[in-house]
């Protein structure tokens, strides 16, 4: 028998990069939860988290424990030894509590075989995620309890989860195995359905928080983003700039497009969303230019104010989960109450 009591799941809406971590972080220190829990991918990932206005970067860790709860990464993750060490330090350094981090014995290990495997393929994040996710479905791989050092034991999960879990997903709802546009995705469920993997049922689910962007953005290569024509380019590449898009785990510049409403729709509705956030409106105030994609037509808006009203009306219309939209204009802060 379960003991999990309610599960709140954040995701991102888009392809990775939304913003999750600062709605994670707002989450994780309300007291609400007993466990952060990661469910999907490994250290392809690259949260950004400001704790007391000190800027940490994470990429397998669930972000809990940079507020003192309990992290759990989950048996669909992908877990690289070394990469793990050198967090546990960097976390540790920084004087977090690392007891808290805990590590399912069924998670997979990314062999350094694999990881080279993976080290020059442009289409990844050369973490070695692709190569491990087959060798765990040819049902070859090696899993955390197997493999687990002397010295990463204390991490080594036993026993049941239990009380109210909030779930962190890592990249985005079109990098999904299943939903993205394959082959140019990752290898793991990024959307809510995958969070079930950490053993609960579904009818646990209490919210769904999805993370968007103002405008779209894409790491890595993928036909669909690349080939779209975007008019205001120099706007584009303005956003670009003033929105420091470059990849927290790779360092290479995301490439920006206007945001597609029909996209966002489809992803809100695929996952049932429940409160949608939109960050990095101020961006859009800086480049003064307020534009959506829609039906393969460019929406230009006069202010933010007029985005907000249009883009709220029509999301609420077109989605009906949705209870509530929160537009966000802050690294730092987002307010969800
Ligand atoms: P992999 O997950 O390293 O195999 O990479 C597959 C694709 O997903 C590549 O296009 C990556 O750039 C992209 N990707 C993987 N993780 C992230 C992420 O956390 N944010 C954004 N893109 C990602």
């Amino acid at each position: 028998m379960t003991s999990i009591n309610n599960v709140d799941i954040v995701f991102g809406l888009s392809w990775g990069d939304e913003g999750k971590g600062k709605i994670i972080g707002q989450l994780a220190k309300s007291g609400n939860y007993d466990w952060v829990c990661r469910w999907n991918g490994g250290s392809n990932a690259g949260h950004t988290i400001y704790v007391n206005g000190e800027k940490f970067h994470t990429h397998i860790i669930p972000s809990g424990v940079l507020f003192g709860v309990k992290s759990f990464i989950g048996p669909d993750c992908y877990l690289n030894i070394d990469d793990f060490r050198s967090e546990l330090n960097y976390l540790k350094h920084h004087g977090f509590d690392t007891s808290l981090i805990k590590v399912s014995p069924m998670t997979h290990i990314i062999s350094q075989e694999q990881k080279a495997e993976d080290a020059n393929n442009p289409r990844s994040t050369g973490k070695g995620i692709g190569p491990c996710a087959r060798d765990k479905y040819a049902r070859s791989g090696h899993r955390f309890a197997e493999m687990c050092p002397e010295d990463l034991r204390c991490h080594l999960f036993t026993g049941q989860l239990s009380g109210d879990l909030l779930c962190e997903g890592a990249q985005g709802c079109w990098l999904d195995i299943n939903y993205g546009n394959y082959p140019f995705v990752t290898s793991s469920s990024t959307m809510p359905y995958g969070a079930c993997s950490i053993g609960f049922s579904p009818c646990k689910i209490r919210t769904i928080y999805g993370a968007a962007k103002a405008y779209d953005t894409r790491v890595g290569f993928d036909p669909e983003f690349e080939d779209m024509w975007q008019p205001d380019a120099e706007k584009l590449e303005e956003i670009a700039q003033v929105g420091k898009e470059f990849g927290v785990t790779t360092g290479r510049g995301r490439r920006v497009a206007w945001l597609n409403y029909n996209k966002l729709v489809d992803a809100i509705n695929l996952s049932g969303t429940n409160i949608v956030i939109i960050s990095k409106v101020d961006i859009l105030v800086i480049v003064d230019k307020f534009q959506i994609k829609k039906d393969g037509c460019f929406i230009n808006y006069k202010s933010l104010e007029d985005y907000k009203q249009n883009l709220g009306d029509m999301l609420f219309e077109d989605c009906k989960l949705v209870k509530k939209i929160v537009y966000s204009d802050h690294p730092e802060i987002v307010n969800l109450d």
